[in-house]
């Protein structure tokens, strides 16, 4: 009877509503059909979708939500295509959202190999594809890892299941599936709600919320990060953690504007204004094996030079070369560990490409070489807007690329005309042409050869950004349905030009509307190959914008950031994305791009930003000195501590990127990345390891002098003292005084290290060490890369030394050489070996002969052997009882 009453009051709220009490369908199913503005019951219903007030106010729920039969039906039977399967969809529909609704559609399941799936929908008219490459791994798809299913019922949908555990990862009948020409969509239903990734953005915490709907727009932009407005690089790509710790990811290969709304269901409304749905799921089962199969498809990051791993220093507006001597003066004076010094666009003449201010940087070759010298190497900057305003004859860049018709045109085949940092208006080279990246490679080269001897190559504003919005000469674009989509994601702006060229702009792989969150892909192979050539060594090249895939030939930093608490969180989070993205050498500007740095916060920055892969303090124009000898002996103190810990390190993070380009290993991890089981991990981003072995417990809270630690359940030690935590998969109250950051070893793990120095070209003279943490068998493994450091392809061509290290039976420590690649490493001299988590030692034997220089701590049962001088590229057994 009391339910009767409440059916009737609904009943009569609904009709009041227009509708009857049927069509209201709870909050956490609703898919938008009305995502554009100005929406009204009216323009609702004219779609053909239903409305209905949500059942909770303020929380984004859509009142305008599609009906369940809404979409295609399948035609026939799913076809057997050999290598998947493959079904064909008619649109059973007749309202419209945008027009263009394609009738007919083909999905085409291909088994690309047990583990991993690609799922392509396609209308069978021409229509923009993605040039990124991806081959089919080898291996077969005999024992498949997944299920895909269909189903006709309200309407077309599919439904991919993971086997054997039978988890259903996604499932599309969240409803309002279009594909029409310019808004294509699809819903789906996600196991968990422990989704990581989508970039890029700045992102608030690593885990996703799912709160009020957010979403997260892609679409190439140079904006300064701020909540969720869409940044400079496209990476349509998730990993779902399911309930149960199997993962997957997924990678959307689309590049038009698009963007990803968190549905509470939970699941993702997915939308995009172009192209087709080609998507690529990776099934695992780990959450480490899942990106080793992404980086596998899309290409991996080669390993960088040795000196890269230092650490970097950067600021837009030294102005003067003397104001960059003077930096450099006081970093060496201070014994702060620095390897790279960075020249900005203001060490250019007037801001050009390849020329250097003849006044204001008269010398800078020659210095360069001087500071090579001092083991500093020099990194340079790159824009792709080309001055078009020098006096004839003066500026070889322009004229050479007018002779090779290098640029990005308009509609009518004449070069578009923007605005960027030059003081004259620029072209846009089109890196997708032949002749293009012949002609940077020419300029790189000469410049390299004739006025600057950089060791790698920094490329920016590659979104491509530009100062003005769209053509500067034909005052913004025409409007036409591509440079004014019926349907705009919510890019900053509210336009698809705003700040870069006009999407009816033309290179050589399609229109910019396609093809403009590829610029800085498209950038980025052909800086590789120049930069190579040029400098000869090995080097590698940092940029700005990124599309899935870039991680094959550049890498990444996290933009214009902002110098305040909160973006060291957000670093963290950005750090941890991209290592899913493929992209592990990655970092911030560290103390922040924009505004001012304080000590204790630039201090704190420091001390974090010694932990994250690419390590570089990078300063906007105009703000005060931030580099860490510009403050006082405390900020010193801090960064020349946490920096030697990181240079001591670097073997270990070396093995950690080497083991990236071999088998696509992330380098920055999330706890919940190596301890998928265990649900507290899932939401931590305040904490983050490298690789197995080494969690980094940063303070990034003003104020505090202690950090809040969750320790999974495994043995972890204290990295500076060997004593073990004493909490599992619980929370501890670590004590971190400025100068300390908390760093714990994973019982399990060795890691090889190196005495520091003040650049990498000196510690890498300093006799090697390995610490050996032991898990609860007593036991613990680990691998050693090393090469030259800058050797051309040391991996191909096998000059390279690994080894195998390994406590397989207590008190007993081999160090088994597996490739002896590298000739000078019997120049390398292992030194000291550290066991955490043993019991007490009276005796130890290298190689079954007596060593007296060792001690144990029976406060902290750390054993550490000194003296080894054993050659680093021979077999050994080093025993203790
Ligand atoms: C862009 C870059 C920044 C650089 C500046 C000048 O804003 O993101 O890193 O310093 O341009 O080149």
């Amino acid at each position: 009877m009391f339910r009767m009453l409440l059916y009737l009051i609904f009943g009569v709220i609904f009709l009041a509503s227009g509708l009857s009490a049927q069509t209201c369908v709870p909050d956490a199913e609703r898919v938008d059909c009305h995502p554009d503005p100005n929406a009204s019951t009216e323009r609702c219903l004219a779609r053909g979708c239903l409305h209905c007030p949500p059942d909770v106010p303020d929380q984004n729920v859509p009142t305008c939500y599609f009906p369940k039969d809404y979409g295609y039906s399948m035609v026939g039977e799913p076809v057997d295509t050999g290598n998947g399967v493959r079904v064909e969809l008619v649109r059973t529909t007749t309202s419209t959202l945008f027009g263009g609704d394609s009738m007919n559609l083909t999905l085409e399941a291909d088994f690309q190999s047990d583990y991993r799936l690609r799922i392509k929908i396609t209308d069978g008219t021409p229509r923009w594809e993605v040039p990124l490459q991806i081959d089919p791994p080898t291996g077969g798809n005999e024992n498949r890892r997944y299920e895909v299913i269909f189903t006709n019922v309200p309407v077309f949908s599919f439904k991919i299941l993971r086997r054997p555990t039978g988890t259903t990862i996604f499932d599309s009948s969240l409803g309002g599936f279009t594909f029409s020409d310019q808004f294509l969509q699809l819903a789906f239903k996600l196991p968990s709600r422990n989704v990581y990734g989508i970039g890029e953005n700045e992102q608030h915490s690593f885990r996703h919320s799912f709160d009020k709907f957010p979403r997260w727009v892609l679409w190439a932009r140079d904006a300064a990060p701020s909540g969720d407005v869409n940044l400079y690089g496209v990476q349509p790509h998730y990993t779902v953690l399911e309930e149960d710790g199997n993962a997957h990811a997924v990678a959307i290969v689309n590049s038009n504007a698009q963007e990803f709304v968190m549905h509470p269901n939970p699941g993702i409304v997915y939308r995009t204004i172009g192209g087709i749905f080609d998507m690529y799921f990776f099934l695992g089962p780990t959450p480490e094996s899942v990106a080793q199969q992404y980086s596998e498809a899309v290409g991996r990051f080669p390993l960088p030079p040795y000196w890269s791993l230092g650490f970097q220093l950067c600021r837009f507006g030294y102005d003067h070369i003397d104001n960059m001597r003077a930096v450099v003066d006081r970093m060496i004076a201070s014994e702060i560990p620095y390897d790279v010094q960075y020249g900005d666009i203001d060490i250019m003449d007037r801001r050009l490409d390849f020329t250097i201010d003849p006044i204001n940087f008269a010398g800078l070759g020659a210095y360069v070489q001087e500071l090579k010298t001092q083991g500093i190497r020099f990194m340079t900057i790159l824009d792709p807007g080309i001055s078009i305003g020098e006096p004839n004859g003066t500026y070889p860049p322009f004229e050479l690329g007018q002779e090779m018709e290098v640029w990005i045109t308009k509609q009518d085949d004449t070069p578009a005309q923007g605005r960027v940092w030059p003081p004259d208006d620029v072209y846009f080279a089109d890196f997708s042409k032949n002749s293009t990246r012949e002609w940077w490679k020419l300029l790189i080269k000469k410049f390299h050869d004739e006025e600057l001897e950089f060791a790698a190559l920094w490329i920016d504003m590659n979104e491509p950004a530009n100062f003005v919005h769209g053509d500067i000469n034909d005052g913004g674009c025409v409007t036409t349905s591509i440079n004014d989509p019926p349907y705009l994601p919510r890019v900053r702006g509210d336009s698809l030009y705003s700040n870069t060229l006009c999407p009816d702009h033309k290179d050589s792989m399609g229109i910019h509307y396609n093809t403009h969150s590829l610029y800085g892909w498209s950038q980025s192979e052909p800086t590789f190959i120049a930069n190579n050539e040029a400098v000869g060594t090995r080097s590698f090249a940092l940029s700005r914008s990124t599309f899935l895939g870039s991680g094959r030939w550049i890498t990444h930093w996290l933009g214009d950031n902002h110098s305040n608490w909160d973006n060291l969180l957000y670093s963290i989070i950005g750090m941890l994305q991209f290592n899913l993205f493929g992209i592990p050498f990655v970092g911030p500007d560290i103390c922040g791009h924009n505004n001012n740095a304080t000590a204790e916060m630039c201090g704190r920055w420091m001390q974090l930003g010694a932990f994250y892969p690419f390590s570089r303090n990078h300063n906007g124009y105009g703000h005060i000195d931030q580099d860490p000898a510009a403050f006082d002996g405390a900020i010193i103190e801090i960064s020349k501590s946490a920096l030697n810990t990181r240079y001591r390190l670097l073997p270990y993070l070396y093995t950690l990127l080497a083991m990236h380009y071999m088998n696509g290993n992330t380098v920055a991890r999330a706890l919940w990345h190596e301890f998928p089981q265990d649900p507290e991990t899932r939401g931590i981003d305040r904490q983050f390891m490298w690789g197995y072995g080494l969690v980094i417990s940063p303070v990034i809270d003003e104020g505090a002098t202690n950090v809040t630690a969750y320790f999974p359940d495994a043995r972890f030690y204290d990295y500076y003292t060997g004593g073990e935590v004493a909490v599992r998969k619980g929370y501890v109250e670590l004590d971190a005084p400025f100068t300390h950051i908390p760093l714990h070893i994973r019982g399990g793990g060795v890691l090889p290290v190196q005495a520091s120095a003040v650049n990498t070209d000196l510690a890498r003279r300093n006799p090697l060490g390995l610490i050996a943490a032991l898990d609860d068998r007593g036991e613990a493994r680990g691998n050693f890369y090393y090469d030259a450091g800058d050797s051309l392809e040391p991996i191909a061509s096998g000059t390279y030394f690994l080894a195998d290290i390994a406590v397989n039976q207590p008190g007993v420590l081999t160090y088994v050489v597996r490739t002896n690649g590298y000739v000078e490493m019997n120049q390398q001299v292992m030194g000291n070996i550290t066991v955490m988590g043993g019991v007490a030692v009276t005796s130890v034997t290298v190689n079954g002969s007596p060593h007296a220089e060792f001690s144990f701590s029976p406060v902290t049962n750390q054993l550490d052997i000194y003296e080894l001088g054993l050659v680093a590229n021979l077999n050994f057994t080093v025993e203790w009882v």
